[in-house]
């Protein structure tokens, strides 16, 4: 008998990551008795404003400003006890109680520091073909789990056991810096023991969160699963090479969480009203003029982890389509709607000339996918202050008119708009399926 149907809910990136995720879970958050991360590491970075409080979550769940929610790191993590450490100090020292309230699977794979140094050497090495990534070690950390020679939280919480499989790894990446890059790394025997200073004081947290997760959901739990990055990051449907090395859609959260899928009820995907981009590869609505700029501005494009200039440009519904297609969405949180305010014209991509053809399909390579010119709808702007707005009726005439073309060109109904960063600064649209299912869920306590 499944017993599990349907109470998980997946927030998913939509476009290339920085979408608004952080403030959307920690939004809906009290609708949910569970917020779990299930894929990506602290190369996230997922923003939660309320009040005169402004948080960075890199891997702690955006549940965690919320009372009465236990907040999960899946399996589907690497993760860098040096960076979950710093973060919880941080939230501590923020007055943000973390204790029982947070679990770290025992399944979730340890990034060591010398997968950073290869990240960041082969980066340097790839000169002006780089991916850009936030050189945190994700990419390496995902190699090592793959060819199966990684170690877990479960491994790093046991001496014996980390020794005796982090000596190894270590000494064999350690070789390859040096053999390839030129590079030396810190000493086997210093990781070591940074390393199991972190153990002792993560093990309070580590758990089996897979039947954790069973048992709370086949008790009628409900879950609320974060994504990371982005379905344009993902490392199978995004613009390989220019991707992350995890799942982002809603399979990653099945996998990285060990639960299954008719555990999920709703998948709804955060997009920005326009589209922004870190670091290399294809962009066909980007936007170098003065344009782009403004909303860089407006919007204050740049980085939360590594402080990076964000690329920016229109919104693309060939990229939100196939964020539709790919993970079959029950709603679409719209943000940012506000950093448009002051545009004459805004701008939708619906297909793209690639080679003289006209596709809406993206292209698999990703040289062919730089060439792509987009083919664009035009919408008048609405030229008045939508910040802070929290009522559909109060947006102007021409605001709901773009909102009603960009849902029938993209096939997905909005189900949150947003108008600022803070909590506040929403709109509830009422009848879809996620506004359904969060009236349905009582607000825990
Ligand atoms: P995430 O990685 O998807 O969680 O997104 P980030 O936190 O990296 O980036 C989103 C940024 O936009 C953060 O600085 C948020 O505080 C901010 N933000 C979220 N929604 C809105 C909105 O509707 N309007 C404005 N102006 N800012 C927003
Ligand atoms: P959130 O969860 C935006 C990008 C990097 C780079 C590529 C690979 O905050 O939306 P990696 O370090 O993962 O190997 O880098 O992915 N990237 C993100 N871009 N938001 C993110 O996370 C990102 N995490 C990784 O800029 O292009
Ligand atoms: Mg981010």
């Amino acid at each position: 008998m499944n017993t599990t149907r349907g109470n998980a809910v997946v927030v998913i990136g939509g476009q290339w990551g920085d979408e608004g995720k952080g403030k959307v879970v920690d939004l809906i958050g009290p609708s949910f008795d569970l917020v779990a991360r299930y894929q990506g590491g602290h190369n996230a970075g997922h923003t939660v404003r309320f009040g005169d409080k402004h948080f960075a979550l890199r891997l702690v769940p955006s549940g965690i400003c919320r009372p009465g929610i236990l907040n999960v790191i899946g399996n589907g993590l690497v993760v860098d006890p040096r960076a979950l450490l710093a973060e919880i100090a941080d939230l501590r020292k923020e007055g943000v109680a973390v204790g029982d309230n947070l679990k770290l699977s025992d399944r979730a794979h340890v990034i060591l520091p010398t997968h950073a140094l290869l990240d960041g050497a082969r980066e340097k090495a790839l000169a002006g073909a780089n991916i850009g990534t936030t050189s945190r070690g994700i990419g390496p950390a995902y190699e090592t789990k793959a060819n199966r020679t990684g170690i877990r939280v479960v491994d790093l919480v046991d001496p014996d056991r980390f020794v005796a499989l982090a000596r190894p790894l270590l000494t064999h990446h350690l070789a390859v810096l040096t053999h390839f890059y030129g590079l030396t790394g810190p000493s086997v025997d210093d990781t070591i023991a940074e390393y199991l200073a972190c153990a002792r004081q993560l093990a309070p947290f580590v758990a089996d969160t897979r039947a954790l997760l069973q048992q709370r959901l086949a008790a009628g739990a409900r879950l609320l699963c974060e994504g990371a990055q982005g379905v344009m990051l993902d490392v199978d449907h995004g613009t390989y090479p220019f991707v992350t090395s995890s799942s982002c859609g809603p399979g990653g959260a099945c996998t990285g969480l060990g639960i299954p899928p008719s555990a999920l009820r709703c998948v709804v995907a955060v997009m920005k009203a326009y589209t922004t981009r870190v670091g290399s590869g294809p962009f066909p609505t980007e936007l170098h003029d003065e344009t782009g700029e403004r909303i860089r501005t407006r919007g204050n494009e740049f980085g939360t982890v590594t402080g990076r200039s964000r690329r920016v440009g229109w919104f693309d519904a060939v990229v939100a389509r196939t964020t539709v297609a790919l993970s079959g969405l029950d709603a679409v949180v719209l943000t940012k709607l506000d950093v448009l305010d002051e545009e004459d014209e805004i701008r939708i991509a619906v297909a793209y000339e690639v080679d003289g053809q006209t596709v809406t399909e993206i292209p698999a390579r990703s040289d062919r996918y730089e060439r792509a010119k987009p083919v664009y709808r035009s919408f008048p702007g609405w030229k008045s202050i939508t910040a802070g707005i929290d009522s559909f009726d109060a947006l102007p005439p021409r605001a709901r008119g773009y909102l009603a073309a960009l849902e029938e060109i993209i096939g997905a109904r909005v189900a949150l708009l947003s108008t600022g960063p803070r909590r506040e600064e929403t709109i509830v649209l009422p009848g879809t399926p996620l506004d359904e299912w969060l009236k349905l869920a009582a607000p825990a306590a």
